[in-house]
């Protein structure tokens, strides 16, 4: 198992609190438990920003930087120990081994917040947390108004609070060659899941039992699991975007729709394949498929700094609309088609996404109005994708209900793009190979 060293946490915080002025007070909360069921609660899954800052894993914490701070620049408050709550619930860090496993100045008790909050607060010449967190905003008003209560004449509160995500999200945009080669892990686990349902697929299978195949994979290659609803849609079911139901049986002669990814230290592989249940292409399916499969490859061929995603986009957009009108899917010329959006029957979502901490990661897509330029560092999906729906009209019926979706994670490089996810097959020939029992030799593109 990689695990980043408590080097990296504390120079990540330092960075951050670098590139702000000083006294500038940052508030950073982990995630909280959320009940699932009366008194069972969904899997704990730490807050993004927080595990970027701390590698810590525990829930109802709250990170407090300060440079120049006179208690201590890098803070932690989180749960004390108690020995009757971890019998019950696990071991806790506690606030000594906090200070020692993750490198903090000070850790105090959760208790302890509102003594300490407020008398930061006076100190500090600005305030920089998640603005969109209510829970957070109304504890921060109330630590406001105990500074005011407490401090009285001496407290000149700051009066300007901006958007750490923000801050935050720029940073995490650009993986640092650490990061990764998690994300590269991360994309290795989640294509040998992709080879393993390609593999076992039959005919009659439930698509949730290929679910399982995919996820057992993730936890038996060390991710913590799924880094999102698993999709797994057979026939029609593949042109239902987000569909994670999962219930149907799978069809002879359908196609399957799998996009899923495992999540690895917190990084998360994004992949989307889709494969004949019998092994073999029918010619309307080879047809489309080699027209998604020309767009995704198109899409990574242009991929290299300088470039923006919206071009990317648009390439791609550009490949399926000339496609669809060669098969008969569209009618019109392909210049009016794209500026009239008529591709957008088939063709409804975008070509690619930041990937990192979350699937849909943070980071800008545009700045000061235009779109962003590529840069070394950066990891995004090419996911094009065709959707024929089952009642679509004016086609030939043998189009309807074929949904296909490519979708690979890339690594932007100094000259052009690394492809993380090359080890599942994606031609016709590399898939019908696997699913015959052939190996697989990863290509570059
Ligand atoms: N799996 C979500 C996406 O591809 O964006
Ligand atoms: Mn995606
Ligand atoms: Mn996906």
């Amino acid at each position: 198992m990689k695990h980043l060293p408590v080097e990296t946490f504390i120079k990540r915080r330092q960075q951050l609190m670098d590139s702000l002025p000083d006294k500038a007070l940052l508030l950073v909360p982990s995630a909280t438990l959320v009940t699932r069921s009366r008194d069972t609660e969904h899997p704990f899954r730490q807050d993004s920003d927080f595990w970027y800052l701390t590698g810590f894993n525990e829930p109802d914490a709250l990170l407090v930087l300060m440079k120049g701070s006179t208690l201590g620049e890098q803070l932690l408050f989180n749960q004390p120990k108690d020995k009757i709550m971890e019998t019950w619930t696990g071991v806790r860090l506690g606030q000594e081994a906090a200070v020692i496993q993750l490198g903090f100045d000070k850790a105090f008790t959760l208790a302890e917040i509102d003594a300490q909050l407020p008398k930061l607060l006076v100190e500090a010449s600005e305030v920089w947390m998640p603005i969109e967190d209510e829970a957070l905003y109304s504890r921060y008003l109330a630590w406001r108004q105990q500074a005011r209560a407490r401090f009285r004449k001496q407290a000149s509160l700051p009066n300007r609070i901006t958007d750490l995500s923000q801050q935050l999200g720029e940073m995490r945009l650009i993986k640092t060659p650490e990061e990764i080669e998690l994300m590269k892990e991360a994309a290795r686990i989640s294509a040998e899941a992709h080879n393993r349902a390609m593999q076992v697929c039959r005919p009659g299978m439930y698509e949730y039992q290929l679910q399982a195949e995919l996820e057992h994979e993730f936890k038996m290659q060390g991710a913590s699991g799924p880094a999102y609803g698993s999709i797994v849609g057979s026939g029609e079911n593949a042109c239902v975007l987000h569909y994670v139901e999962n219930k149907d049986v799978i069809q002879k002669g359908d196609l399957v729709l799998i996009d899923a990814g495992a999540e690895y230290q917190g990084y998360a592989g994004d992949i989307t394949r889709t494969f004949p249940v019998s092994g073999v292409f029918s010619l309307q399916q080879k047809q489309l498929y080699n027209l998604v499969l020309k767009a995704n490859q198109l899409a990574i061929s242009l991929t290299k700094p300088g470039v923006t995603l919206e071009e990317l986009h648009q390439a791609s957009v550009h490949c399926l609309v000339t496609g669809l009108v060669e098969l008969g899917l569209l009618k019109g010329e392909v210049p009016h088609l794209i500026e009239a959006e008529a591709y957008k029957t088939f063709y409804m979502h975008g070509t690619s996404h930041w990937l990192g901490l979350d699937v849909h990661d943070v980071g800008l897509y545009r700045q000061e109005g235009q779109a962003r330029l590529l840069e070394p560092g950066m990891v995004f999906t090419i996911e094009p994708g065709l959707y024929i729906a089952p009642d679509q009209q004016g086609i030939d019926p043998l189009w309807c209900g074929i949904g296909i979706r490519i979708e690979d994670d890339v690594l932007v490089t100094e000259t052009g793009c690394e492809v993380l996810t090359s080890a599942v097959p994606k031609t016709i020939e590399g898939i019908e190979g696997l699913m015959k029992g052939e190996v697989y030799a990863a290509t570059r593109i």
